[in-house]
């Protein structure tokens, strides 16, 4: 690809249409400041109704992950339209007394697929896709998707995610196709191609509106930190990071959403995209020429400066057009504070006109002034297009498509269909390890079988194969007798995780057997088999190549097989022969990101050597008839363990606030880290919260706990985590004063961490409710205690939390680490 030295100017292949503008201006100057800002919010299917709709002119909506109509997560094509279509009727009867309409418009993340909708077909997650190498192939993946999406009766999916992840421990890696811009360009061209066709299949409804996200440089935050900030050139930011939003753009993608993460580069700092004007209007509008709707990310108007939960004022005057907002509190106020700073001049009308032109042009491109209710339109796919089989067929061979073998030895596949075949590993039988985060629920980490009707586990794909009384599925290998079995298959794999919750912190490794126990479990199965099997084919799922050398070293054949969704017969298919005794297929795929040869290996661009090169994938063709080795040199070379956290020695630690190097921080459940201000009272929904004086200046804060789950903690700031086993073996304690003025309303809790949010913790609310009000006492929970709750202390950055979803009001101060056991 050329090396772009400034930002290009854009065609797009929906380009201005006279009729289209027209129709939009001749709106627009009639529209009221409310009827403006009604367009411009955004909120969730259970935060909104259709009174709301008529009261606030309300223009589009979406179901964010996990919201189903009535909260049924198994609502068909039907429920979901005839829900849509009440909002769209309310949108209807509100304009009824006016003289123009403006149709509502409907949004969901289709990223894999239809995957929040019961029933529809779940296609791999993009890493997988872009192991394939097929343009053509993500282009029918986009138009069997839209068919589904509309089916529904919406209009809008946000996808598709056009990032270029450079850090493997990004918990978004395995949204991206690449690591390789190049992949992700043509990619996107072929998605928004696929979901949104030409101009005439959108406004025709054959095709939806696209969404290419999130502008700009999310790939690229530093430490692979979900929310983070890239810290790179602008020429990095343009030619690495900005490639996919330049072919979706060209291709015609009618909107783009912005990145919750920053960007500090040449010179510039934006902490956050949401509140860039240079990066938002200067270039994505006006240096591109982008015409469509930008969206900004759920609730991701508070992490810019200036903004608060109910206040978006910098982030449109940024240039952001429409903002997706959570609750309903905050919808409504974030529309109330817009209005007012329309009136008072603070936000230019032009700004406001601005946003909704594009929204009118984008719901005119889409044709929906010619569109029927949601419920009414395309009577014919409304029983059909979920999960047809021509979609299910597709998705097939889009998993054959995107597994890589990387290893191949002793000739060990393809598998005869007679083999006594016994499965093992924790994802033998574990459908969400093949589906990954955003599947039915934000997570994905929630869902069974029951959620894929027709899905078939690696387990039962391989008994639809060999039948029942050959195959043995034996997760931990706890019954069965390996030297029994003819092949023994390996399914392991990450728990499914969806952006922060899958970021792997910068002080720990990627070797996937010290991410968790059930992890090491699988490598400890590996190392059994080593004795007993006489063959050990590995198939391995994840959002992300992970170091797994011996892993690799311990299987005859190992296979990357990312996130191919519910049904493993594509990967059967690549296994076993097929009925005639023949190889019907052979691996196809490449891998699309380097496979890390050292447990810290985790950055692309830093120069480490790939255990496997970005491109590498082996065929059973070439290696097939090879007796022994073919991957080259066996067996790989293994890192030696590495040395973990240094413990802490000090007898006493001071922990704050107001004690170097700790920060104190509060967050709430959707809504970013926020650090506590030092002098000042911190106001919000979910949290009141100010340093006071206590034995010092400033060495405890005042907490008022309202009822939204809020976590307060303190921060290693230098990111230097303590291994506190030894001090918790030796009877060390976390102390600290405390004075209660309202005992807390439900449970409290109090824990050490390192791994957020995924910790457990003591429930201290008992002993809070037992002290006296209003005067301060000591409060020790000895870390054994903590222990035997199970949380970890081998890495602890984090080493003071509380948090709570009922009403509390105390105050902490003086916290700190005792070493020395009370006598
Ligand atoms: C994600 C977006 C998604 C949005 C709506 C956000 O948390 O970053 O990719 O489109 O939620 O569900």
């Amino acid at each position: 690809m050329d090396h772009l030295p400034a930002w290009p100017r854009l065609l797009s292949d929906i380009g201005i249409d006279r009729a289209v503008e027209e129709a939009a201006r001749g709106i627009l100057v009639q529209m009221t400041v409310e009827e403006k800002i009604g367009q411009m919010i955004q909120p969730d299917l259970v935060e909104l109704t259709a009174e709301d709709v008529r009261a606030y002119r309300i223009g589009s909506a979406l179901n964010g992950a996990g919201r189903w109509p009535g909260g049924n997560r198994r609502s068909g094509a039907k429920e979901w339209a005839s829900t849509i279509s009440e909002f769209w009727e309310a949108a209807e009867e509100a304009y009824r007394d006016r003289p123009f309409r403006i149709p509502f418009m409907w949004a969901s993340d289709a990223v894999h697929g239809h995957n929040n909708v019961h029933g529809a077909t779940i296609f791999p997650h993009n890493i997988g896709l872009g192991a394939a190498r097929d343009p053509e192939l993500v282009r029918r993946i986009g138009a069997a998707t839209a068919r589904e999406v509309a089916a529904t009766g919406m209009d809008w999916t946000f996808a598709p995610t056009v990032t270029t992840p450079r850090d493997l421990r990004w918990g978004r890696c395995y949204e991206g196709y690449s690591q390789d811009p190049e992949i992700v360009h043509a990619y996107a061209h072929a998605m928004v191609k696929g979901l949104q066709g030409e101009a005439e299949s959108l406004r025709a409804g054959s095709g939806v509106v696209s969404c290419v996200k999130h502008w700009v440089g999310d790939g690229g935050t530093f430490e692979g930190e979900d929310r983070g900030i890239a810290r790179c050139s602008e020429d990095e930011l343009r030619n690495v990071h900005s490639r996919g939003f330049f072919a979706g753009i060209e291709a015609g993608a009618q909107s783009v959403m912005v990145t919750y993460s920053g960007w500090e580069g040449s010179g510039r700092v934006e902490t956050r995209i949401h509140g860039s004007q240079y990066l938002v209007t200067d270039v994505l509008k006006d240096a591109l020429g982008f015409d469509g709707i930008v969206i900004g990310d759920w609730d991701a108007h508070p992490y810019v400066e200036g903004c608060t939960p109910g206040d978006a004022g910098n982030v449109i005057r940024a240039g952001v057009d429409v903002l997706m907002v959570s609750t309903r509190e905050k919808w409504q106020a974030v529309y109330r504070s817009a209005v007012e700073q329309v009136r008072s001049g603070a936000i230019p009308m032009s700004r406001i006109d601005d946003a909704v032109l594009r929204i009118l042009r984008v719901k005119q491109r889409a044709g929906l002034w010619d569109k029927q209710p949601p419920a009414e339109r395309r009577p014919e796919d409304r029983a059909t297009a979920l999960g047809a089989p021509e979609h299910r067929e597709l998705a097939r061979t889009a998993v054959r498509k995107s597994l890589v073998l990387l290893k191949h030895d002793n000739a060990a596949l393809p598998l005869a269909r007679t083999s006594k075949v016994l499965i093992t590993g924790s994802a033998a039988d574990a459908v969400r390890k093949q589906t990954g985060g955003y599947t039915v629920t934000w997570q994905g980490d929630d869902v069974g079988m029951d959620d894929f009707p027709g899905g078939l586990t690696v387990a039962d794909a391989v008994r639809s194969v060999v039948g029942e009384d050959r195959c043995t599925v034996d997760p931990h290998l706890e019954h069965a007798d390996p030297s029994e079995y003819d092949v023994v298959l390996v399914a392991i794999g990450e728990d499914p995780y969806a952006e922060m919750f899958g970021d792997i912190k910068p002080w720990r490794s990627i070797a996937y057997a010290e991410l968790k126990p059930a992890y090491a479990h699988d490598l400890a199965v590996l190392r059994r088999l080593r004795e007993s099997a006489s063959k050990v084919v590995t198939v391995a799922f994840g959002g992300r190549p992970l170091y797994m050398t011996e892993e690799i070293n311990l299987s005859d054949a190992f296979v990357a097989a990312w996130l191919p969704g519910p049904d493993a017969r594509g990967i059967t298919d690549l296994l076993f022969l097929d009925a005639q005794g023949q190889r019907a297929h052979d691996f196809q795929g490449r891998l699309s990101f380097a496979w890390p040869r050292g447990r810290h290996a985790a950055t692309v661009d830093s120069g480490h050597e790939p255990l496997f090169p970005y491109g590498y994938g082996l065929t059973l063709q070439a290696t097939g008839d090879a007796a022994t080795g073919s991957t080259g040199p066996l067996p790989l070379d293994e890192e030696e363990e590495t040395a973990g956290a240094p413990s802490l020695t000090a007898s006493r630690v001071a922990i704050g606030p107001g004690t170097d190097p700790y920060v104190f921080e509060y967050s709430a459940t959707d809504n970013g880290p926020q650090p506590i201000a030092s002098e000042s009272r911190t106001e919000t929904a979910f949290i009141s919260v100010e340093p006071i004086d206590h034995l010092g200046h400033r060495d405890a804060i005042s907490l008022t706990f309202r009822d939204i789950r809020t976590f307060v903690y303190a921060r290693e700031s230098g990111g230097k985590p303590y291994d506190l086993r030894d001090l918790a073996a030796a009877g060390g304690r976390l102390s600290f004063h405390v004075r209660v003025f309202e005992a807390p309303a439900g449970p409290f809790h109090l824990t050490c961490h390192d791994d957020y949010p995924q910790q457990p913790a003591l429930d201290i609310a008992d002993r809070l409710r037992e002290l006296p009000v209003g005067e301060w006492v000591p409060f020790e929970v000895p870390l054994a205690e903590l222990a035997a709750v199970g949380v970890e202390f081998d890495h602890v950055d984090v080493p003071f939390m509380v948090y709570t979803e009922q009403p509390a009001r105390l105050d902490i101060g003086g916290i700190q680490l005792v070493a020395t056991p009370r006598a």
